[in-house]
């Protein structure tokens, strides 16, 4: 019989969806789109066109087009829609202007590992509504458990050139299909479009399982951090306390709130609420919500390195204006404390660029705690060396300043005073000359002339000579 907790954790495994994305690559190689032409421009009937002679493109021609003249390249294609085509105006196009040479852009360059160039959403039709997330830079490229789409009626050009051989992701889509199984995208990356769309040394592999843990999974795409902060260009910062995120290229105003959390927790579903409860109010409007799983390195006693522990990212990039992120970072954090139990989370503590943190009450108990038993050890310390002194085992070396009354009892010896020199406390006797003796080894050069050679110094101490004794007999350091 499963109890109450057990259900809701069954419950929460088979309703919650598991955590991978869609992630969309935003350039595209199509004849229509502007952006694809030097001249900005799509080409018209009194237009001559250009493909450069070695460019190998793939592009997309979505209707019919009107064009003077049109040099292809050597190796290329058309993919063209049903219905689209081109055709040859005699004499002049109304409808079109003077008439340019316009050239089609290279796009060669596009790098795969760029996260610019990608677009996240948690589902298919968030992606076509527009619905995008937020992600830090290594996740904002297709993770090993993404779903990667190349948009329909729609062509493109990757460089998915790495340090790796294969890059594996879930499942691809180009052209409108799908391809979840290995033996069929290779099948298409060998094909002519497959060729011309996906250049580089790296091959994309789908069929990677998806990620079996509600909680989230590992992106991979640590392995390509430096490859990838390489295509990013950091902005520069106003905020006092910048902040460098896990899996990002730059640091950002705003605030990384950790979430710890125990069986139960579901990313996806986690990441829902948040958007839900806090992300649709509009003082939050300006602030970029990413959610990751992190690997924190757990050091004993802060510097031995001994393993790691995941935990939930979550941050607050602020826009523009305004400095919500703090108020965003504080609500998170009482819905935890408040619901942590029902959606397994175990604690969650925030720091902001602002300079706050959640921890500054847990830091101040901290030094409180510190300094009390700071202050223990010392009195502890301080009986010990009392005890000590009066049981004899330890003596006061000379060098400390001395008690007085060993002072006023130093009763002249001539015998034992000089068999004693090299004693440990032999401050010779009182010489009422010298009202302060400790100050003696600190000032010997004045002390020393004024009397007149009869003070000698010793490593030990310094000794002086009573005159009303033979000169021969006190030269003790002869
Ligand atoms: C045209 O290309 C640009 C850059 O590649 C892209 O951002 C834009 O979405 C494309 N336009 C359309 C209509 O797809």
């Amino acid at each position: 019989m499963l109890k109450t907790p057990d259900m809701l954790l069954l419950f929460f495994c088979l309703v919650g969806a598991v955590d991978s994305l869609h992630k969309q690559w935003i350039p595209d190689t199509n004849y229509e789109n502007k952006t694809n032409w030097d001249k900005q421009a799509v080409p018209c009937g009194n237009d001559i066109v250009q493909f450069p002679a070695q460019r190998r493109v793939s592009v997309f021609v979505e209707t019919t087009h009107a064009v003077r003249e049109m040099k292809l390249p050597v190796d290329g294609e058309f993919i063209l829609n049903s219905g689209a085509g081109f055709y040859v105006v005699s004499g002049k196009d109304p409808g079109c202007g003077a008439g340019v040479t316009t050239q089609f852009r290279d796009s060669e360059s596009l790098q795969w590992f760029n996260p610019a160039l990608w677009q996240a959403a948690a589902t298919l039709e968030d992606l076509q509504r527009g619905d995008f997330l937020f992600s830090v830079h290594d996740e904002s490229v297709p993770c090993q458990y993404d779903d990667v789409v190349f948009k329909a009626r729609s062509s493109f050009g990757v460089d998915t050139s790495s340090s790796q051989a294969s890059i594996p992701v879930k499942s691809v889509s180009v052209l409108g299909e799908k391809f979840d199984r290995q033996s069929e995208f290779s099948k298409y990356l060998s094909s002519r479009s497959g060729q011309l769309q996906f250049r580089g040394s790296s091959v994309v592999t789908v069929g990677n399982q998806e990620c079996g843990d509600p909680s989230g999974c590992d992106c991979g795409n640590s392995v390509h951090h430096q490859r990838i902060c390489n295509t990013v260009t950091c902005a520069s910062l106003s905020c006092k306390k910048p902040l460098l995120p896990a899996g990002h290229c730059c640091s950002v105003c705003g605030a990384i709130i950790t979430i710890h959390y125990a069986a139960g927790f579901n990313l996806q579903t986690y990441r829902q609420r948040v958007h839900q409860l806090f992300l649709t109010l509009p003082k939050y409007k300006s602030i970029q919500l990413g959610m990751s799983k992190v690997f924190k390195s757990q050091r004993l006693m802060g510097v031995i390195p001994f393993g790691t522990t995941p935990e939930i990212q979550v941050l607050a990039v602020e826009g523009e204006k305004g400095s919500q992120s703090e108020g965003l970072a504080w609500d998170i954090i009482n819905d935890a404390r408040s619901h942590g139990s029902n959606l397994g989370i175990t604690g969650a503590d925030f720091q902001a660029s602002s300079g706050s943190s959640s921890d500054q009450t847990g830091g101040s108990t901290g030094m409180v705690v510190g300094v009390v038993f700071g202050v223990f050890i010392m009195i502890a310390l301080i009986i010990i060396v009392v005890v000590l002194i009066r049981k004899g085992v330890v003596r006061i070396p000379s060098s400390l300043p001395t008690l007085p009354t060993l002072w006023s009892l130093g009763s002249f010896d001539r015998s034992s005073n000089v068999a004693d020199l090299d004693g440990p406390i032999d401050h010779g006797f009182d010489n009422p000359i010298f009202d302060k003796p400790n100050m003696l080894p600190d000032i010997p050069g004045v002390y020393a002339s004024e009397t007149n050679h009869s003070i000698s110094m010793s490593e030990t101490g310094v000794h002086f000579v009573n005159p009303a004794y033979d000169e021969n007999e006190t030269d003790f350091n002869a």
